[in-house]
């Protein structure tokens, strides 16, 4: 038995957790920087940075309090290590260090990115991970930072098949909330404005989807590109102001609606493509953007026959500590501690390997 205490900083959630064997999570404390932010309209990193200094003692502590346990009873902290915001991350690494060593515990450095995946199967799903019957695994991984697709076959050998070429998709709701005046985080403000909008009413681009006659060139088959949806949205909402119009009412709602289609209509045929292509057993869908209500309901509606699809549950799609807890335990359990030394980092190294799949092999070898 295994217990991990997770930490996470990479952008506007300061989060602590405490998770037992890579799956039940004892407590999970978020402490959300939305507001201090939404003045600014978006992430500032240097605040960010400062809100995270203020809130990790607070936030652990009530995550110990709630689970009921001491740092004597830890086996590990487990902290996110990038990618992120730099400032932001530092700060998440430095009090994650101070902790490791003043309780005399090891260090475990957890991609952000692979942990948003591992959120789809905590609270008593991680035994799917170790099934034949799940692989090849793609993960579309949409956030405010990512949209990528990544393969995982049953040896846990990983690779990155395409990714955002500009925006992440949900920098692009982030950004068309804001020119819409709608507040953020924009994913959300979105999702709400659009309930009783058409989203058929205006036509927004499904950029690199090979629509409006435009060839995708080979390289880009399984990438996406949404700062075009975002261009295209600026000139709608040009053409209305010039019009003498304001943003509500109908026009509003119908073009919130159809913009958040055009996005998610995006991103569903892009990972049904790569699905049919690898023959993908299951599609996992997590990060930020996976809260989204019209992405489960198309992705569900949309899936091919005899794949599974998997979303994290909404408390773990958003930035949280319990995928960081979880899927350090895989690394705890192969003895993958990290130097005191180590240093945060921005974005995404190669994804070669998921810790968490082939654990059968690793311990029979
Ligand atoms: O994973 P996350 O908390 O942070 C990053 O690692 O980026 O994702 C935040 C993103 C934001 O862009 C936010 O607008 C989006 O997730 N988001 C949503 C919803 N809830 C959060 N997007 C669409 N619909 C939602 N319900
Ligand atoms: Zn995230």
């Amino acid at each position: 038995m295994a217990l991990i205490l997770g930490l996470e900083s990479s952008c506007d959630e300061t989060a602590a957790a405490v998770v037992r064997d890579g799956e039940t999570v004892l407590s999970s404390v978020i402490a959300s920087q939305i507001a201090a932010h939404a003045v600014h309209g978006g992430v500032v990193p240097e605040l960010a940075a400062r809100e995270h200094l203020k809130a990790f003692t607070p936030v652990t502590e009530a995550a110990m309090r709630e689970a009921g346990v001491a740092f004597s009873d830890l086996d590990a902290i487990a902290i996110t290590q990038g990618p992120g915001l730099i400032p932001a991350l530092l700060v998440g690494l430095n009090f994650a260090k101070g902790l490791a060593t003043g309780n005399g515990l090891p260090l475990i450095g957890v991609n952000h990115f692979m942990a948003h995946i591992y959120g789809a199967f905590l609270d008593g799903e991680s035994h799917r991970l170790a099934e034949e019957k799940t692989y090849p695994l793609l993960a579309l991984v949409v956030s405010g930072g990512h949209t990528s697709l990544v393969l995982v076959d049953s040896t846990g050998a990983a690779r990155q098949l395409g990714s955002t070429i500009d925006d992440a998709a949900g920098e692009a709701l982030d950004k068309g909330a804001k020119l819409l005046g709608l507040g953020y985080p924009g994913g959300p403000a979105i999702q709400k404005a659009a309930a009783d909008g058409d989203p058929k009413a205006f036509d927004f681009p499904r950029p690199l989807t090979g629509g409006a006659g435009k060839a995708v060139p080979r390289e880009l088959k399984y990438s996406f590109s949404f700062s075009g949806i975002k261009t295209a949205l600026l000139y709608h909402s040009r053409r209305r102001r010039d019009a003498g119009e304001d943003f509500s009412g109908k026009w509003l709602a119908d073009t919130v609606a159809s913009y958040q289609m055009a996005v998610v209509d995006t991103l569903v045929r892009k990972t049904f493509l790569a699905a049919r292509d690898f023959g993908a057993k299951t599609v996992v869908v997590a990060g930020g953007v996976a809260c989204n209500k019209l992405l489960r309901e198309e992705m569900a509606n949309r899936i091919p026959r005899q794949v599974e699809l998997r979303f994290a549950p909404p408390k773990y799609c958003t930035d949280n500590a319990a995928m960081v807890g979880g899927i350090g335990h895989h690394h705890f359990i192969r003895g993958e501690f990290s130097d005191i030394g180590i240093d945060s980092f921005a974005r995404l190294p190669g994804v070669t390997r998921l810790p968490f799949v082939g654990e059968k092999q690793t311990k029979e070898n």
